[in-house]
């Protein structure tokens, strides 16, 4: 799409994706006016909490953002427009949410053309909303997960507004092909493959604000990857809520696995990762693919938020303490290497110490790479916030320390098995801490430094894995 040829006198248009090129031609007229006026380029920061998803959705308003001729910025005090890209999954979430506009506030008073914009998740819930209408007068522009593909639009009325704008859609059943987007990392990129959630596991508020799950149609998908890999892209991530549920709602329904297998044959493609995987949909179709698979990474991510059959039944998670066991021996079957990783939720409503020893029983069974774990947060409007005997602060607290030290101690022993390994790797970056090293990932997305320079990034290379440091490895390139 050429942008200086988008007509701005004309109406917009109706059709969604010009449409939102149009109003980034808009926006691209007030930032010549910017600059004009203050003898510079406006600078705007993106600020994402979350998940993966998120991550994708910022990287989607960062490409429109530089596309209008915004400079980027990571410091949001000096930005001219800062968004914020929420999550509200756990209440920690929205503290920090709120944090950043209370330091943002005596900014504003200093600089008071400065707009401020929320979107993702956490605006979803009504309460919030009102909570920031009266509270949080320093903001601009607030809109939702639902109509996020309407960011340019957006972006321009708020711009040009001296108001609050509020845009939030219930729910959508609308996917919109063909934005302008950005990646991150020329090498890697995530890809959504499926929108929203409709499991309503009790204690996830996720599905009210991501809405009903929708699928992309594979066409969509293999055609946006097929371009990532003429990109130079190597490695792509499906994100999805529930990717394994992927494409049960499409007319001509295609399994994830028929996915992956379309995905396998694209060229230039290296590395095929996915998550999040719900156990219960996991399907005997998707092992057998990942087995016989050259390209899918050797790892999964599969949440087991406990490991008592009586709380996860009151968690609606749909499998139990066996069936989940019985998946992990599968796909180990399968995939001997297989790395395994989870979310563990501690201190759900009614969890004794019993059903808590029951989730210690998994973790020693199972023996992830690592695992995610999380105190159970109330989330207003899902089943379990109404549900008695929550459990005591200090009791979670308890058994959260208790988990988190036999997790740490099986990821230690479990990481270094490939200790003395030549492995491939796919640099990622110059090290953070030490620019004669560089960063990359094994399949198993086990972090790696090793000698070398900026020409490596993008590059999959073999590097001998010389000494564990417990989540990532030190090691040297290996030449043949
Ligand atoms: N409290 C704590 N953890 C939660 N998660 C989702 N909802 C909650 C909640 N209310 C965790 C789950 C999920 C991960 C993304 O976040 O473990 O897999
Ligand atoms: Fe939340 Fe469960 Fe859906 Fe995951 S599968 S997003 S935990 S409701």
């Amino acid at each position: 799409m050429d942008l200086d040829k988008i007509d701005i006198n004309q109406a917009p248009p109706m059709e969604e994706a010009a449409r939102q090129y149009y109003f980034i031609a808009e926006c691209r007229e007030w930032v010549k006016d910017f600059d004009e006026k203050h003898g510079r380029l406006p600078k705007s920061c993106v600020t994402t909490f979350g998940c993966q998803m998120n991550a994708r959705d910022s990287e989607k308003l960062a490409g429109i953002l530089a596309k209008t001729g915004f400079v980027e910025t990571e410091k949001e005090q000096e930005a001219d427009f800062v968004i914020f890209n929420t999550c509200t999954v756990r209440e920690n979430a929205n503290m920090r949410v709120y944090g950043h506009l209370g330091q943002l506030t005596p900014v504003k008073r200093k600089r008071p053309h400065m707009k401020i914009a929320l979107c993702g998740c956490m605006m979803q819930e009504p309460e919030v909303v009102e909570k920031i209408k009266k509270s949080y007068r320093i903001v601009d522009l607030i809109f939702g997960t639902h109509n996020i593909f309407k960011f340019a639009e957006l972006l321009f009325t708020c711009l040009e507004s001296d108001r609050m704008v509020i845009d939030i859609w219930k729910d959508t059943d609308k996917i919109v092909e063909n934005l302008p987007g950005e990646r991150k990392f020329p090498f890697k990129s995530g890809v959504n493959v499926m929108f929203g959630c409709n499991n309503f596991c009790s204690y996830c508020i996720v599905p009210y604000v991501r809405g009903r799950e929708r699928s992309r149609k594979p066409e969509a998908v293999l055609g946006e990857i097929r371009q990532l890999a003429k990109d130079g892209v190597v490695e792509v991530m499906l994100l999805g809520q529930n990717v394994n549920s992927y494409g049960k709602t499409l007319d001509e329904p295609c399994t994830f696995a028929g996915l992956l297998r379309q995905i396998e044959e694209i060229e230039g493609i290296e590395r095929i990762r996915f998550m999040t995987s719900h156990p219960k949909d996991l399907s005997d179709e998707l092992i057998e693919v990942m087995k016989h698979s050259r390209k899918i990474c050797r790892h999964l991510h599969l949440p087991v938020q406990s490991g008592s059959t009586a709380i996860l039944k009151k968690m609606n998670r749909r499998y139990t303490k066996e069936q989940y066991l019985e998946l992990v021996r599968k796909l180990r079957e399968a995939v001997p290497d297989i790395s395994l990783t989870t979310d563990i939720i501690v201190g759900f409503p009614g969890e004794t110490e019993e059903d808590f020893e029951e989730t210690l029983d998994v973790v020693r069974k199972v023996r992830y790479d690592s695992a995610f774990t999380f105190i159970y947060s109330r989330r207003t409007g899902t089943p379990a916030a109404a549900m008695e005997d929550q459990v005591p602060a200090y009791v979670v607290k308890n058994r959260f320390d208790r988990l988190l030290a036999e997790v740490q101690n099986i990821s230690a022993e479990v990481c270094a098995v490939h200790t003395g390994n030549v492995m491939p790797v796919l640099v990622e970056s110059v090290n953070s801490h030490d620019d004669a090293l560089v960063t990359g990932r094994l399949s198993n997305n086990l972090l790696v430094h090793f000698p070398g320079d900026e020409s490596l990034i993008g590059q999959i290379v073999n590097v001998k894995l010389n000494e564990c440091k417990g989540f990532y490895y030190l090691g040297v390139q290996e030449i043949s």
